[in-house]
């Protein structure tokens, strides 16, 4: 099968890694790809945003599933355009990717069927949003409705801030995605990402991890697209995981078939453990990134046969749950200075003895040959450990053979759990 990938970033490196070691997969293709991607698959200059260059190109070059990596192709169609042109594709239609596109609807949909979440209310209006953030209590969170690039949610501690908060989505702060607000209440606890893979009725957990999204150790400074993450994440038991498919993801994919909307592709949950159990914060359709890195280090199975499957209908009615490695993953994103404001491009990057450990490539070029820095995000430092601690510790050995002058990354990936572990000897 020839299998054509949508994206440039880590999480499509990882993923174009393990396509690539599929006995199904003859020939992998990569759009736009990166220098990581390049040394597996074909790198191919195509516009996603293109749905009639992406279908060209699959008629073409024989492609039987296209993999769409990031968001916005999926909000955009690209995924209902492929399917019509009878092309395979692995990530939900439009229809159903406004899991992710439209923060409101997942409210609704909670609400609906009962599934766990905090309040919440959805405003297009500037003054009944404003009128109505008393009940809610401090802190307080906003969300811009729409995609923000992940920049859409603030978390407000005084009333000035959230109804600054207010008239910043209003004013066109966040564009179109912040015509609409979401206000909720603020939940307290740990949070866990989890996934599980649909191909429109049937749904099977695949794996959790834990991400870091400040920028600076010990969680402080502005939030990224995530500083490192490992997987799995203790915390989430056996116990916990079951009763999120009952309570969460199960009655997702029964509402989103009954409607009209069949999710095929990845969930990609943030939960948050709290006292009353565990909450859906927001669904992802995608899978995350740097969550992605781990997940596939983990991953044992054949991603092209399981991708295969969740894009075809009734696919996975006949596959067992994808087998991910006991062990602990653990990745450290390597980010250029500046990140996440403007980061310094062109750095040069020397990779030396890494060990064992694996690196995505996230936001690199190769300049006369030389690998350069090309992206906030540059490298995913990826190792396995038989602890969360070991796995750390192999991460950072090969951070630290890594020669990248105007680049940084936290120290403290994973300190959670290495308090843990300490602490049970
Ligand atoms: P989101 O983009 O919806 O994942 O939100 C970004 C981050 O904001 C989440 O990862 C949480 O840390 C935090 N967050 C979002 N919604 C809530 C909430 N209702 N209560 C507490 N924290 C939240
Ligand atoms: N690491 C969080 C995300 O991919 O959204």
């Amino acid at each position: 099968m020839h299998i054509l990938l949508i994206g440039s970033g880590g999480r499509e490196h990882a993923l174009a890694w393990r396509l690539s070691q599929s006995p199904m997969c003859d020939k992998l293709y990569a759009a736009p790809g990166n220098p990581g991607i390049a040394e597996l698959a074909t790198c191919v200059a195509l516009d996603p945003a293109d749905h009639g260059a992406v279908e060209a190109f699959c008629r073409e070059h024989h492609v039987g599933l296209v993999v769409v990596g990031p968001e916005a192709p999926l909000v955009d169609g690209l995924g209902d355009s492929l399917r019509a042109a009878g092309i395979k594709v692995f990530g939900p239609n439009a229809n159903a990717a406004i899991l992710e596109g439209s923060k409101g609807f997942v409210k609704d949909l909670c609400a609906r069927e009962g599934i766990p979440t905090a309040a919440y209310a959805r405003h297009s209006d500037k003054a009944a949003a404003l009128a109505d953030l008393a009940r809610f209590g401090l802190p307080v969170v906003i969300k811009a409705d729409g995609l923000a690039a992940g920049k859409g949610v603030i978390i407000a501690e005084t009333d000035a801030q959230a109804q600054d908060a207010i008239e910043t989505m209003f004013g066109g702060g966040f564009g179109d995605a912040g015509a609409e607000v979401v206000i909720e209440e603020f939940m307290t606890g740990e949070e866990v990402s989890f996934f599980a893979i649909s191909d429109g009725a049937h749904v099977i957990p695949f794996g959790s991890a834990q991400d870091h999204k400040r920028v600076g150790d010990g969680d402080t400074g502005p939030n990224t697209g995530g500083m490192g993450a490992y997987s799995p994440a203790p915390v989430f038991t056996p116990a916990l995981e079951a009763e999120v498919m009952d309570r969460i993801i199960h009655p997702t994919v029964k509402a989103m078939a009954r409607d009209g909307r069949a999710y095929s592709g990845v969930f990609f949950a943030g939960l948050m453990l709290t006292d009353q159990g565990p909450k859906l914060i927001e669904y992802n359709c995608r899978f995350g990134d740097p969550e992605c890195q781990v997940l596939m280090l983990r991953f044992e199975g054949d991603l092209a046969q399981l991708l295969l499957a969740a894009a075809s209908a009734d696919g996975l009615g006949a596959i067992e749950r994808p087998q991910l490695s006991p062990d602990t993953a653990l990745t450290v994103v390597m980010a250029a200075k500046g990140y996440p404001g403007t980061p310094e491009k062109g750095g040069t990057i020397a990779i030396g003895d890494i060990g064992g450990a694996q690196i995505f490539h996230a936001g690199t070029a190769l300049n006369g040959g030389q690998l350069v820095a090309n992206g906030g995000r540059v490298l995913n430092v990826t190792a396995h450990g038989q602890s969360v601690t070991a796995a750390q510790a192999a991460a950072y050995a090969a951070v630290d053979a890594i020669d990248f002058p105007t680049g940084f990354c936290r120290r403290d990936i994973g300190w959670r759990e290495v308090a843990r572990e300490k602490a049970a000897g």
